[in-house]
């Protein structure tokens, strides 16, 4: 008889589609219940149930957390407000003063955020173009290194094992926004990475319609850190969110290989379309840039879209198209936005599961009328 596959082994999609279940002994209940609770009382003076008030833990978050550990390969898994908030948590592990080396090409709101670190006199932020830049900025003064890879919006990558050598060999931490890729097509903890975090709001929930953050980590002081912060900051994800976030998770793997399915036929149409001038396109994943031959096409392209949505954010089963120079990255000053690539002609389309027919004619007949 063939011996049974312990929940070690299973396949990733079998480990999402069941998470949660078997977990509430009591009931039987294949969907995880929504602990709504947010004290719990005590057995006995001095003794827990492991659940005493809901920021320090919740039963449904913490289905999710284990979930999010596993998923990235971590032994610790957080899951925050918002993908910010995320960002937040990590940040609240390093002391004043300290500096940090960034990849130049990322989210808006990180950067954001960075620079409004830097305006309170709380950090250094140093930014780099490309491997080169950073093997000579870095150096054991700096606290981490974070990087986004492929950059949003401009797709370009850099080898977390490459960067993870140098962080190595500098003694210091390598934080990988995974946002983009998510799990399903790269792992940076077994790449090298220290700390993984993730705007869950995009591919992991995977329906627009829900505000999420995730934090993973494999070292157990980062983990205690972080609980500790998490804890005493309190931004996490709510228990409704958190059900909401499980339920995104169990398609995952799905929803991952379907939209880069459309993707890569997509990119194959655009590049081989004459009123588009660039596509930006990391091969994986399903997060498409490009730049039309006149930014002026802009505004009708948009307007004559109907099953593309302009609007901001990604990674849902919906497919969008963004404007970054308005819109997700319209907080970083236009010149230094444009002296690295990303120009007012750039578009960024985030590939849902729909039929790719559609997508095409969709794109097609909307770039004829921009060109009117
Ligand atoms: C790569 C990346 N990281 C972080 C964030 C921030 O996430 P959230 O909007 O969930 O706060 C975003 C949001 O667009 C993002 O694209």
């Amino acid at each position: 008889m063939k011996k049974t596959i312990e929940k070690k082994d299973w396949k990733e999609a079998t480990k999402l589609a069941q998470i949660g279940n078997h977990t509430d002994k009591q009931t039987g209940a294949v969907s995880t219940p929504i602990y709504l609770s947010t004290t719990y009382a005590h057995p006995e003076l001095g003794q827990s149930t492991g659940f005493d008030y809901t920021r320090t833990a919740n039963p449904t978050r913490q289905v999710l957390e284990t979930a999010l550990a596993e998923l990235e390969q971590g032994r610790y898994g957080f899951a925050t407000s918002s993908g910010m908030s995320a960002i937040q948590l990590v940040f609240e592990l390093f002391p004043c003063n300290s500096h940090f080396l960034v990849s130049r090409d990322l989210y808006g709101g990180s950067y954001r955020y960075f620079h409004s670190l830097e305006e309170n006199g709380q950090y250094q932020f140093t930014y780099f173009n490309s491997i080169a830049e950073l093997h000579a900025a870095i150096s054991l003064d700096i606290a981490a290194v974070f990087i986004e890879t492929p950059t949003n919006p401009l797709m370009s990558e850099l080898s977390i094992t490459e960067v993870s050598e140098l962080t190595k060999a500098n003694h210091t931490l390598l934080i990988v926004d995974n946002t983009f890729l998510t799990p399903i097509l790269q792992k940076p903890l077994r790449l090298g990475a220290d700390l993984v975090v993730h705007s869950a709001t995009k591919f992991l929930g995977g329906h627009n319609d829900l505000l999420a953050g995730a934090v993973m980590t494999n070292s157990d002081k980062l983990g205690e850190r972080l609980a500790f912060a998490l804890n005493t900051t309190g931004a996490v994800l709510s228990p409704f969110d958190s059900w909401l976030l499980i339920r995104g998770l169990k398609t995952l793997s799905l929803r991952i290989r379907q939209q880069e399915k459309n993707a890569q036929t997509l990119v194959q149409f655009l590049r081989q379309t004459p009123l588009i001038k660039e596509v930006f396109y990391p091969e994986k994943g399903s997060m498409i840039s490009l730049k039309l031959q006149n930014a002026t096409q802009i505004p009708a392209f948009l307007k004559a879209l109907n099953i593309f949505t302009f609007a901001e954010s990604l990674g849902g089963v919906e497919s969008l198209v963004t404007y970054p120079s308005t819109q997700t990255h319209a907080d970083i000053p236009k010149e230094l936005r444009e002296s690295y690539g990303l120009t007012d002609d750039l578009l960024r389309l985030s590939i849902g599961i729909e039929a790719i027919e559609d997508l095409i004619q969709d794109l097609k007949q909307a770039l004829i009328k921009s060109a009117d």
